[in-house]
């Protein structure tokens, strides 16, 4: 079936392009379950936009590429910095009920940020602003939205060749999970907006959906990727037996909470540690900073979380700005008003992806990216708190006004052959999956975590040098699942990080290496061409 755009992904980034599309061409998107699956639906903090009068665009810019370690492109930085106040806007024509104090937007403050310039919907803001989106996008005759259909992999032009490598991207290959069929889908643009790869790692705050099958995809069809060693951990996700991934937003640090070390620190049970890390921001210290103190202080005494303590503030107020964790919370027994809540680090971003320029456009003619899935020079080696969000919403618009733009140049697609199933049969192994699938989270964490070495990112290498070999024969013989599909990717993935992280002889931002604890002095990308 041919349409005019194609677009994977439901989040943030893939609506905001719809929307923009949708004025002069027809749109499909898809979702590969639910459309409000992706990480866009679990923010929590908010969206960074300078609009108070005592902020400037220059104040956001540099907290921007601080936190980024300069690796940041500034063209980006300031291209998403000064779209920022129109892409609130825009949020608010579409019913975004932000948080408001007497008609004016509250603005809430998180680590690394020098002023108030978080703009919010409680702690929930990412549901608010999916809810907004779909909604819109659903109400739109020229969009259609098409849930529970797994991309496979972009169709690209054979008979391209190298060394120009400009192989024109037709669509994409999707498993239709509801009949189980794979479809050929064609169009004359297709814009990944798949999000991240954060369930690369055990333990992680995105939803489980989040495995990179963009970053996957369009590498395998050419397209370079770009600093996909700059894996983000969040410092603070609750620490909790059944629930595995709930984040504890940053605006709790912001709103005046502590980090503490635990009743089972034995001495120091009790006592505040991030003087000793960041005497000046404190728990205010950019993410990674906070991560590595976290992460620091757990193995340094044997501990299996420390605490996050707001409850010296007035029960009401943070009752009242914390209203789902407070209910989340209560539900597990924790009362974040008489005491502190356990927390530890957890994968939270990725800032790597596929390499966009300031329009969306990746190497490959046709093909576009936005939001987690690429990589657009806006974060550098770590990103500012509640930046990407925005990221999404100002590139997902300006891929989309890039294609409308540019729409006679983009060839219609030929006839396209169709997927091939004759030949593969149903797995009666699905236990293998699983067992891969777990295998490589697990070494991803103890080996290519917040603290690395080139030994142990070596043995991670090699371990995915072999599970390749054994995934991509079960690839060949079975039948394709979402199951399969997703584990395809995520080696894929991984062999992306970790090659990256090999390739970086230095610390720089997220990336902290024990071989090479010192900066560079010049700040390079790592740049893989496929
Ligand atoms: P997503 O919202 O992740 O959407 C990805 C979409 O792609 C989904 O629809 C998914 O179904 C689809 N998809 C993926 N693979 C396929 C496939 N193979 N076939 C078809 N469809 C596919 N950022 C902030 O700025 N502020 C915050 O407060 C904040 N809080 C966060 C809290 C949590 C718990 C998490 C996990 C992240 C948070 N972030 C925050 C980060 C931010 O939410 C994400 O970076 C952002 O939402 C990504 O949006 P996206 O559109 O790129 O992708
Ligand atoms: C948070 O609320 O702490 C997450 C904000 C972000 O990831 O930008």
């Amino acid at each position: 079936m041919t349409h005019d755009v194609i677009i994977v992904g439901s989040g943030a980034a893939g609506l905001s392009a719809a929307i923009t599309l949708a004025r002069t061409h027809k749109v499909l998107v898809l979702a590969k379950g639910e459309l409000t699956g992706g990480s866009t639906a679990w923010a929590q903090g908010g969206i960074a936009a300078v609009l108070d009068a005592g902020d400037t665009f220059e104040n956001h810019i540099d907290d921007t590429m601080v936190a980024g370690a300069g690796l940041n492109r500034r063209e980006t930085v300031e291209f998403v910095v000064e779209n920022a106040p129109a892409a609130i806007e825009r949020l608010e024509n579409m019913g975004v009920p932000f948080n408001k104090e007497a008609e004016v937007l509250h603005l809430t403050r998180e680590g690394g940020h020098s002023h108030r310039r978080i703009v919010h919907v409680d702690d929930a803001t990412g549901w608010a602003v999916q809810e907004a989106l779909q909604n819109t996008a659903a109400a739109h005759p020229n969009i259609t939205l098409r849930p529970h259909m797994v991309a496979i992999d972009l169709i690209v032009d054979r008979n391209a060749e190298k060394p120009t490598g400009a192989k024109n991207v037709w669509g994409v290959y999707a498993l239709n999970n509801e009949t189980g069929h794979v479809e050929t889908l064609t169009s004359r643009a297709t814009i990944m907006a798949s999000g991240g790869a954060g369930r690369t790692y055990l333990f992680s705050t995105a939803p489980r959906g989040a495995t990179g099958d963009g970053i996957a995809m369009a590498w395998r069809a050419g397209a370079r990727v770009s600093n996909m060693e700059m894996m983000q951990f969040h410092p603070t996700c609750l620490y909790n037996l059944e629930v595995k991934n709930f984040l504890i937003t940053e605006a709790v640090r912001g709103e005046g909470g502590h980090l503490k070390l635990p009743d089972d620190a034995g001495d120091e049970a009790g006592e505040r540690y991030m003087h000793r890390f960041d005497p000046e921001r404190m728990e205010l210290a950019p993410r990674d900073i906070v991560a590595r103190a976290n992460d620091h202080e757990i193995k340094r005494l044997g501990l299996d979380y420390v605490d996050l303590d707001i409850s010296h503030r007035d029960p009401e107020f943070v009752k009242g700005h914390f209203p789902n964790i407070y209910d989340k919370l209560i539900g597990l027994g924790i009362d974040m008003t008489k005491g502190p809540i356990p927390v530890v680090p957890a994968q939270h971003y990725t800032c790597g992806g596929i390499l966009i320029d300031l329009a969306g456009r990746t190497d490959l003619p046709g093909l576009y990216a936005a939001g987690e899935a690429s990589e657009s020079g806006l974060h550098g080696a770590n990103r500012l708190a509640s930046n990407s969000l925005l990221e999404c919403f100002v590139f997902g618009d300006a891929a989309a006004r890039d294609i409308a733009e540019h729409w006679d140049d983009l060839p219609a697609p030929p006839a396209i052959r169709q997927w091939d199933e004759s030949r593969v049969t149903d797995s009666d192994e699905e236990v293998v999956i699983k067992q891969t699938w777990t295998e490589i989270r697990r070494f991803m964490w103890n080996y290519v975590g917040i603290v690395r070495t080139t030994k142990r990112l070596e043995r991670a290498q090699h371990r995915i040098d072999l599970l390749r070999g054994e995934v991509e024969e079960y690839y060949g013989n079975f039948r394709v699942t979402q199951d399969l599909i997703e584990l395809r990717n995520l080696i894929e993935v991984a062999d992306l990080i970790v090659k990256s992280a090999l390739a970086r002889k230095e610390s720089r931002g997220l990336h902290y290496i024990t071989d090479y604890p010192d900066l560079l002095p010049e700040a390079v990308d790592t740049v893989l061409v496929p």
